[in-house]
């Protein structure tokens, strides 16, 4: 007989609030964070992230009320997971939720973790955490999960219901128990990992796999920079080969490949080991907004510009394309970099209306001339923009920064 669980989704951000629409179609579901601003906006039926749809629904409650926490089943948490400023793992969300979850947990609870965090932070932090207040013992009164989180925001086709889920648990029932769950909302199905920290490591894994490889794209891309041949001609040509990996330079930001590997350093280094090529790689692909500075500074100067004081615009700010999202966006080190040089900077990004100094309107639709121009982040409007639109906003000849590779025209791509 199938289980009328009640759900409490602890964090409503990118990642918690699809699984709040998707299980409220099928159980009582509590949909909780501690940003009373986030709940106003998610009752009035908004998302700031412009990912999601809100219906309306009876089985879904917006909550920041902790009391609304009492009689739920499964507590799934969905809570931030940063690095310090020292690039050291942040776990003081994910230790507060844990926190919080435990002064609710009853006997048979299952609490599930969807944080991206190193192999073992469920089982050796959260658990204890989970054991302290509510005075439970693991794996006798309550369990545990984890279910990494795949969705891809700003992309549409990679969305909660159509990408496989890696799912977890910490015995074999409870393991049945959270995949049959995640198997009610994953169209795309689910796959079941041997053990919690298997599901930690894979998540992980993937976003490891990504920057080292980006990391190379990189280091190639200034190869072929002083080779004075275009990577994106070379990539074209290496990407006829069956087994070639499909993966292109450019800026690492965001919460999750510029984060996630440190998570990892981080665990094996307690362990005694230095992974020099996560190491390495994060190293390298924190240095391209760097190299980006220097190159315009280098164009400015071939093209007879002055330096101090000339006009730059950077198209795109968020930390990728088609999304309003801003954490770790590397465009603010190309900001800094050149602000150090005392350019004027503006930049536009019509998918964001935060408060940013150097954030301005359409360009294209003003009479001001720019010394050079980045684009920086591939935003589907940017590619309606055609040469004679960048002439139109540029002071004597067009001096292009192209790092998505948008245009056929640019001065110069990475
Ligand atoms: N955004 C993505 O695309 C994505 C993809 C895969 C995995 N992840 C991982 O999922 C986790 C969540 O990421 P996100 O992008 O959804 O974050 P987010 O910042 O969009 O949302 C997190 C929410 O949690 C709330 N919160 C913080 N502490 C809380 C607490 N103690 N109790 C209740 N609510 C609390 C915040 O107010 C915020 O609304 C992170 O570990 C992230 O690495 C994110």
């Amino acid at each position: 007989m199938e289980q009328n669980y009640k759900i409490a989704i602890i964090g409503q951000g990118y990642v918690g609030l699809p699984l709040a629409m998707s299980f409220s179609k099928f159980y009582e579901t509590v949909a909780f964070d501690i940003s009373v601003n986030r709940i106003d906006e998610l009752n009035r039926q908004y998302d700031c992230n412009l990912e999601v749809e809100i219906k309306k629904n009876e089985l879904l409650k917006f909550t920041f009320n902790e009391n609304d926490l009492a009689e739920c089943d499964i507590y799934i948490v969905t809570v931030p997971t940063p690095v310090k400023e020292n690039n050291l793992p942040d776990l003081s969300y994910i230790n507060s939720a844990s926190l919080l979850v435990s002064k609710f947990l009853k006997k048979d609870n299952i609490v599930i973790y969807e944080s991206t965090v190193y192999p073992g932070v469920t089982e050796e932090i959260c658990v204890p955490i989970l054991e302290s207040i509510s005075a439970l013992v693991y794996n006798k009164d309550f369990y545990c999960g984890y279910s990494p989180e795949r969705i891809n925001p700003g992309n549409s086709s990679k969305q909660l219901n159509n990408i496989v889920k890696v799912t977890s648990g910490s015995n074999i029932v409870t393991a049945k128990i959270v995949d049959d769950l995640y198997s009610k909302i994953i169209e795309a199905g689910t796959f079941k990992a041997s053990s919690i920290r298997v599901a930690e490591a894979s998540k992980v894994v993937e976003n490891i796999q990504r920057d080292v490889n980006i990391a190379l794209m990189n280091e190639l891309a200034i190869i072929f920079d002083n080779i004075n041949i275009s990577t994106s001609d070379v990539l074209e040509a290496s990407r006829t080969k069956w087994n070639f990996l499909d993966f292109k330079p450019g800026l690492v930001g965001g919460h999750c490949i510029g984060v996630d590997p440190y998570y990892m350093i981080y665990k094996s280094k307690e362990l005694g080991y230095l992974p020099d090529l996560i190491n390495k790689s994060r190293e390298l692909n924190n240095s391209i907004p760097m190299y980006i500075v220097n190159k315009t500074k280098e164009l400015l100067l071939i093209n007879n510009k002055k330096i101090l004081k000339s006009k730059i615009l950077i198209l795109g700010y968020s930390f990728k394309e088609n999304c309003n999202d801003i954490r770790n966006t590397q465009v603010e080190k190309i900001l800094s970099g050149l602000n150090d040089l005392e350019c004027l900077v503006d930049i536009y990004d019509p998918l964001l209306n935060t408060n940013h100094n150097n954030l301005i309107e359409n360009p294209f639709k003003s009479s001001k001339k720019y010394d050079a121009i980045i684009a920086a982040v591939s935003h589907d409007e940017f590619y309606n923009y055609t040469i004679n639109d960048f002439k139109l906003i540029s002071n004597e000849n067009l001096v292009l920064l192209d790092i998505k590779n948008m245009y056929n025209f640019s001065t110069w791509k990475f």
